[in-house]
């Protein structure tokens, strides 16, 4: 944030009540109130020397100065706006895992912005846009993103990339394609766009990152021996052309200048921002039930992004972020292949489709919806150490008699309130629905809680009280101003 930029202009000041569900609920009243910024009075003791020289900034004397956004579901939750929106509010925001898989959409004045690859921050003057280590770039990608917002006046000089992030070289993406072609009834139902081998090219560790565009000999024999395993994958196994490596090695290196300027010490650059008393805002990609640990494995993506992302795919440590926020639909959706519990089909399923306008970002793929699974937002309050969820699209359930929320599994005659233990179980979970009165009123001009029909308050807080998780923000559209503040989640 620039010098006197005002922060927090989100809403009413923070709530100071104790928690409703039986644990505190993390708040600017329960801060240690010293008179200095927060990160100076860790128990860590991290900056017991240099607490007094820390320099005061805009943003200083905000309670939270580390916020993780992840999504709570299956994706396409509604993170674009949520980051976008508490990006006014905040100095850096950071993408920390996935790459061009994601499709996150932000509206501003009614023009609408579908970003893949650069953090949803890219789009407010002012905010460091950054890539962090724990994402995958695709450098074509990258840069006709780049030209298609400066094509609509918005400048992207100040986006700025790990050194470690690794790139997507074009043969993962063609062995993305090719194997889920290859899998036939068996694929996941991947975007197709490299991640997947990207990643495991990372684990296996002949992956290929940003700072390998500055060593030619280097980058050339890391590219060839990539593709001494890969060629023989696609000669022998999926009867395709060999890939070039020589070809791949100077498609790679004619983007180094222009990703030079870019590239930082991403863990550095954060924790000294963060010692300053800025604010940064860590954007997650995907969702908590896409997450390669704790999603519906194998149905997931192949990054981490759970709140523990955010620290592993920046360089930011745990003890340093101040709260998690979940984004949640009032329903679900889910796109690819996988377990969806609450999936709702035919009629039922073309209405909140439709209403709703659930269509690919990325894909343009028809996603598949249902209704909102509260074992699933309370597992990810759970995975995540969630502090508040935004809950997005309320607008779209106006019009029902009734709503359906799941409250339970029905697991082979035993009811769970909890996710399954095993990947069986959960392809065998039947939905247990408690019916929660509908409204008819147009709630898109409402912007305070106590403005919204009863029925929608108590759906609400139904969804609150299964989750555990205080709800903070309620979306009833898609533009930045369409959302109900109840309780501040930046400072
Ligand atoms: P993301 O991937 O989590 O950023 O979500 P997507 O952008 O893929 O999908 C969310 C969609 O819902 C986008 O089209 C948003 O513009 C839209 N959206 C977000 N919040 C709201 C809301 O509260 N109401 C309505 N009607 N649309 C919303
Ligand atoms: P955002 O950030 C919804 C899904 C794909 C597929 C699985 C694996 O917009 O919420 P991948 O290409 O990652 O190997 O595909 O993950 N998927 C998403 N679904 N929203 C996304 O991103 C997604 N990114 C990946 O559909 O099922
Ligand atoms: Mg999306």
């Amino acid at each position: 944030m620039g010098p006197g930029r005002v922060v927090g202009a989100l809403g009413p000041p923070p709530s100071t009540e104790p928690g409703r569900f039986g644990r505190p609920l993390p708040g600017r009243s329960q801060l240690p109130d010293l008179g200095q910024p927060r990160s100076a009075t860790r128990a860590s003791g991290r900056l017991a020397d240099g607490a007094s020289t820390v320099t005061p900034s805009a943003s200083q004397g905000a309670a939270m100065p580390a916020v993780v956004v992840v999504g709570a579901q299956w994706g396409d939750e509604g993170k674009g706006k949520a980051t976008d929106q508490l990006g006014q509010d905040v100095d850096y925001v950071v993408k920390f895992n996935g790459g061009n898989n994601a499709g996150h959409t932000v509206v501003i004045d009614g023009e609408a912005f579908a970003l893949h690859l650069l953090p949803a921050g890219v789009l407010t003057p002012g905010v460091t846009p950054v890539i962090g280590n724990g994402v995958v770039v695709d450098l074509e990608v990258l840069f006709s993103e780049i030209a298609e917002i400066a094509s609509r006046g918005r400048d992207a000089s100040a986006l700025r990339i790990s050194a470690s992030a690794h790139l997507i070289p074009s043969y993962n993406r063609v062995l993305d394609r090719t194997t889920e072609r290859f899998l036939g009834e068996r694929r996941l139902g991947t975007t197709g766009r490299g991640i997947g081998p990207t990643y495991a090219d990372k684990m296996n560790r002949v992956g290929i990152r940003v700072q390998d565009l500055f060593d030619e000999s280097i980058l050339r024999q890391k590219v060839h021996s990539a593709l001494d395993q890969k060629n023989g994958l696609f000669l022998k196994i999926f009867n395709r052309p060999a890939i070039d490596p020589d070809a791949v090695t100077d498609d790679l290196l004619s983007y180094a200048e222009r990703v030079r300027p870019m590239v930082i010490d991403c863990s550095l650059v954060l924790n000294e921002a963060l010692d300053d008393g800025k604010t940064v805002l860590f954007e997650a990609g995907q969702a908590t039930m896409l997450d390669i640990d704790h999603g519906t494995y194998p149905f997931v993506t192949s990054s981490s992004p759970t709140a523990g992302g955010a620290c592993t795919g920046t360089g930011v440590g745990p003890t340093r972020i101040d709260s998690v926020v979940g984004v949640v639909k009032a329903y679900a959706t889910r796109v690819g292949e996988g377990p969806f519990p609450t999936e709702v089909t035919g009629v039922e399923g073309e209405r909140l489709r439709s209403e709703g306008g659930e269509y690919g970002v990325t894909t343009g793929r028809p996603r598949r919806c249902g209704w909102h699974d509260a074992v699933v937002t309370r597992y990810a309050a759970r995975v995540n150490g969630l502090t508040d969820l935004v809950m997005t699209k309320l607008d779209v359930l106006t019009g029902y008699e009734t709503i359906p929320v799941c409250v339970a599994y029905d697991v082979d005659g035993v009811r769970t309130e909890e996710m399954p233990l095993t990947q069986s179980d959960v392809h065998h979970a039947v939905p247990v629905y408690e019916e929660l009165p509908g409204w008819r009123e147009d709630i898109t001009g409402v912007r305070e809680f106590s403005d919204l029909p009863a029925e929608a308050r108590t759906y609400v807080t139904r969804i609150e009280e299964l989750a555990r998780t205080r709800v903070s923000a309620i979306g009833v559209g898609p533009g930045r101003e369409a959302t109900i503040t109840r309780h501040r989640l930046l400072g």
